[in-house]
């Protein structure tokens, strides 16, 4: 029997309906970036954004839901375009139970799906399940076994039995557990014919569909598995792979949604599918990559040669390359995308919505690539030619490193190509090379370094400075010694008052100028002497630099002093500090996972905070985030820090910048016991209400897809209200109106405005005809025109306009110049009547005539025409020409 030819949507679609009959909450697919969470780079299966709900440390919004899941897996990308079900992007529908039901209902209902003519309807004899055999540590799933067995009614023999490579799924830490898959058997055809070849063989005819996993461990990372409190589900059926199977094709490729994308390449390239094997590949490797860059890009990833920037990098890079296989040589890949987009958007709206930046950072990136791999493959051939030569079977690193470092080839790009002629790439000798060039990067930033501290480097002798400053108890008064004193050379052992100076403590608690938060200021005594700190930096060495004056007396090295930091001051940073993180949770929640930290400046009481997103926030969305934040400062939340080891703290799901480097122990703030848990070294208020009120100044774009709010907190906010509160009663004062009533009577005002001033224009041209009417009783009579200049002083081009358009229309016959002068310029205007125009006047002309007497230009059409002049004193003389000039045409 041939299963029925669902599409990948319709699949989809059914799958989640069936879950919600069976009690599911659907949930959209999450972010491919995972949150708190940096075991990962993407997010690679349904379960990996829920495992807080798995082990139990969040409470699910359900206890049974159901989602179909974007996931990239990049592990296995030399496979792609090579085999059938290999892909980068794929689609995992899964279903879910924390806590709530197990193996049972989940084998039911798996198969329910499967062959119920009501939903997909597989043929049942063409379906094996398998379980986990055991091992040493995990007995057998003879549960599992005698469901399938003798609820479900599958012969014995037809259920197999796998070891921990297959039928125990895990991933990274987390929970995981032993597993239950579904093979289908397609058919002889897609077999490799080897004897022995049943479910479990290499080859694309036992394709798995679905794991079942029986989640019932969590593994610490280290290898050791402990109970989970609850007993879970989590099932994940590769959508693509199901739609193979319904849609009986060859690969993934040849899915319907899918092999759309791939004849957008096909018609771009001009190369056509199923010809080669090797164009084959190309346009495999083509369609996968740029869904997954599609959906990355959709989700906030950036190229860039760090973490998750770097997947996509490679992936754009190697369908660039691809394309060249296929002739392509200019950017095409943006184009693309808008296939990928209109496949999928059903289920991800968002990618319509941020179709235009998705599209231009594809097609920047193209660009560049294209700017650097001509040239790139040039060198690239001739080496490879000369090792050939040589009769070389290895590529060496020496060049692989020149590629990288002067064409900027991935070094897995050049491993491909190199492998694709036989070859390989010394690659212990490329690592090498890139370490020397890491230290001499390193050495050059030391050596730049030290001239930065006043060209003098402090002993590697003198120990760090302690920084005590976290500790509130600290601030004032706190004491400590100096080791050492920069300042003018003369003075190096004893600094006099109103010398420049930095000094250098044992310890302080002036908090150094660090991720994004300003020094601390104060004063540092010893006796009579007063040293006022304007300025802390901290150097490589983990020195304080104490940056100042001295205000009096003298200070030496080895002087026993006592630090006071701005106590006012320091409470204003904190309040901008803890209200950052409030704002970049709050971001998270009401604009999307998508969001990441992109840099920041927390300055007293004013913090700016620069973060990825595609587009200008709504007001509505403004509004709500700045009413989220001063919700979670009203709420009181408690602030606790602590110093965890790295790995701790990550299982706390503090939010890591990325591609931050972090120590081995790291310093958490969490706020509100995990509403915001993030890892800072900053000093933070004890209780997010001492933040005050948050406002949000101003929101706007500071690079592409990156976006930055500015705002206040605590005393500087107030004073922003209370300016504002001021400014409405003073409105209010010239308004004659109440505070409340201002803006009813400013709209009033304007309406008033309004209308008058139409009444004015209107009075205006009426004058204006008036005057012209008068103008033209004094018209001179030359031949049969009638000619009339004027000068109205102070008329503007427009009314002058109003006025000509009224001679002209008014009397066939005239001929009229009108001029006026406004701020030393005078503004000409001339027009000719009809019956003018017919004997051969043209305004144009006398307009070219009479400006240049006054020492300007104009010009304009036959019956009318504009032009200045400069020489006032001219005027007249000017205006007086205009009757001998019109008889002059009329041969008078
Ligand atoms: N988490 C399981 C998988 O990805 C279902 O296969």
């Amino acid at each position: 029997m041939a299963p029925k030819q669902y599409g990948v949507n319709e699949l989809r679609e059914m799958f989640l309906k069936f879950f919600e009959t069976k009690g599911h909450l659907r949930l959209p697919s999450f972010s491919l970036i995972p949150q708190n969470d940096a075991s990962l780079l993407l997010i690679n299966s349904g379960m990996a954004p829920m495992k807080p709900w798995f082990t139990g440390e969040q409470e699910p919004p359900r206890h049974r839901v159901c989602t179909c899941q974007k996931c990239i897996r990049t592990g296995d990308i030399e496979n792609i375009g090579h085999t059938a079900r290999h892909g980068t992007y794929f689609e995992m529908l899964g279903n879910f139970s924390f806590g709530d039901y197990f193996k049972r209902d989940a084998i039911h209902w798996a198969w329910e799906f499967l062959t119920s003519p009501e939903w997909v309807g597989l043929d049942p004899d063409r379906l094996y399940p398998s379980v986990f055999a055991g091992n040493e540590t995990t007995p057998a799933d003879d549960e599992a076994f005698e469901i399938w067995n003798k609820e479900i009614g599958i012969p014995a023999e037809r259920i197999f039995k796998f070891g921990k490579e297959d039928n125990f799924w895990e991933h990274g830490s987390g929970p995981c557990g032993p597993c239950s898959e579904i093979y289908y058997d397609r058919g002889e055809k897609y077999g490799c014919g080897q004897p022995g070849c049943t479910v479990g063989c290499e080859c694309d005819r036992y394709m798995e569909v679905w794991n079942v996993v029986f989640s019932q461990f969590n593994n610490d990372g280290e290898g050791h598995y402990e109970e989970l409190k609850q007993k879970n589900i989590d099932t994940g059926m590769g959508l693509e792979r199901l739609a193979v199977v319904c849609q009986d094709v060859d690969s993934l490729f040849d899915v319907d949604t899918v092999m759309n994308i791939t004849k957008k390449v096909t018609d771009i390239t001009g190369a056509s599918y199923g010809q080669s094997r090797e164009r084959d590949v190309s346009l495999r490797v083509i369609t996968d990559h740029i869904r997954s860059a599609t959906f990355m890009i959709c989700d906030g990833v950036l190229p860039s040669n760090e973490g998750r920037g770097y997947v996509l990098r490679r992936l754009l890079r190697r369908a660039a390359r691809h394309g060249k296989l296929l002739g392509v040589n200019e950017p095409f890949l943006f184009e693309v995308c808008a296939t990928v987009i209109g496949e999928n958007e059903g289920h991800y709206p968002e990618l319509r919505e941020r179709q235009d930046y998705i599209t231009k950072v594809i097609r920047v990136e193209e660009e560049n690539f294209a700017r650097t791999i001509d040239g790139g493959l040039r060198i690239f051939n001739d080496m490879l030619e000369e090792h050939k030569a040589k009769g070389e079977k290895t590529f060496s690193g020496t060049d692989a490193f020149k590629l990288y470092d002067t064409y900027g080839f991935p070094i897995d790009l050049t491993t491909e190509m190199v492998a694709e002629q036989g070859m390989a790439v010394d690659e212990a000798a490329f690592r090498q090379l890139m370490q020397e060039q890491k230290e001499r990067a390193r050495r050059a930033r030391e050596a730049l370094g030290d001239l930065g501290w006043a060209g003098i480097e402090f002993g590697k002798d003198m120990p760090e400075t302690k920084f005590v400053g976290y500790d509130a108890a600290n601030l004032e008064n706190c004491p400590g010694k100096i080791l050492a004193i920069v300042a003018e050379e003369e003075l190096r052992d004893g600094v006099l008052e109103g010398a420049d100076a930095i000094l250098v403590l044992d310890q302080t608690p002036f908090y150094a100028e660090m991720g994004g938060q300003v020094a601390d200021q104060g004063v540092i005594t010893c006796g009579d002497a007063r040293f006022q700190v304007t300025d802390v930096q901290k150097n490589k060495g983990g020195k304080y630099m104490h940056y100042g004056k001295v205000l009096s007396g003298a200070l030496k090295v080895g002087d026993a002093v006592s630090s006071t930091v701005d106590g006012k001051r320091r409470k204003a940073i904190q309040r901008a500090h803890s209200a950052t993180h409030l704002l970049d949770k709050v971001l998270r929640t009401v604009l999307g996972a998508h969001v990441q930290q992109a840099g920041s400046l927390v300055e007293p009481d004013r913090l700016r905070f620069d973060f990825t997103h595609f587009s200008a926030l709504t007001p509505e969305e403004l509004s709500e985030v700045s009413r989220q934040v001063n919700e979670a400062i009203l709420e009181g939340y408690e602030v606790h820090t602590d110093v965890l080891p790295i790995e701790e703290a990550k299982q706390r799901g503090a939010i890591a910048l990325f591609g931050e480097k972090y120590g081995d122990t790291v310093r958490v703030v969490d706020m509100g016991h995990g509403y915001s848990v993030e890892f800072c070294g900053g000093t933070h208020l004890d209780n997010t209400a001492k933040v005050g009120v948050f406002h949000i100044d101003s929101e706007f774009s500071v690079a592409s897809g990156v976006r930055r709010i500015e705002a206040t907190t605590g005393l500087l906010t107030l004073e922003t209200l209370n300016r504002n509160q001021d400014m409405i009663f003073e409105a209010a004062a010239v308004l004659k109106a109440k505070p409340f009533e201002i803006r009813e009577r400013a709209q009033q005002t304007m309406e008033e405005v309004k209308t008058l001033r139409h009444t004015v224009e209107a009075f205006q041209a009426k004058e204006a005809v008036n005057e012209a009417g008068h103008f033209l009783m004094g018209a001179k009579d030359v031949g049969e025109l009638k000619v009339l200049t004027g000068t109205l002083p102070d008329a503007d081009a427009d009314r002058l306009r109003k006025m000509g358009d009224f001679l002209r229309d008014k009397a066939p016959n005239v001929v009229a110049v009108l001029s006026a002068v406004n701020g030393g310029k005078i503004t000409f205007l001339a027009v000719c009547g009809k019956d003018a125009i017919t004997k051969g006047i043209k305004a144009g002309d006398i307009i070219k005539s009479v400006t240049a007497i006054c020492g300007g230009k104009g010009g304009g059409k036959p019956d009318s025409a504009m032009g200045g002049g400069t020489d006032v004193l001219k005027l007249d003389d000017a205006l007086a020409t205009v009757d001998d000039f019109v008889a002059g045409k009329l041969g008078l």
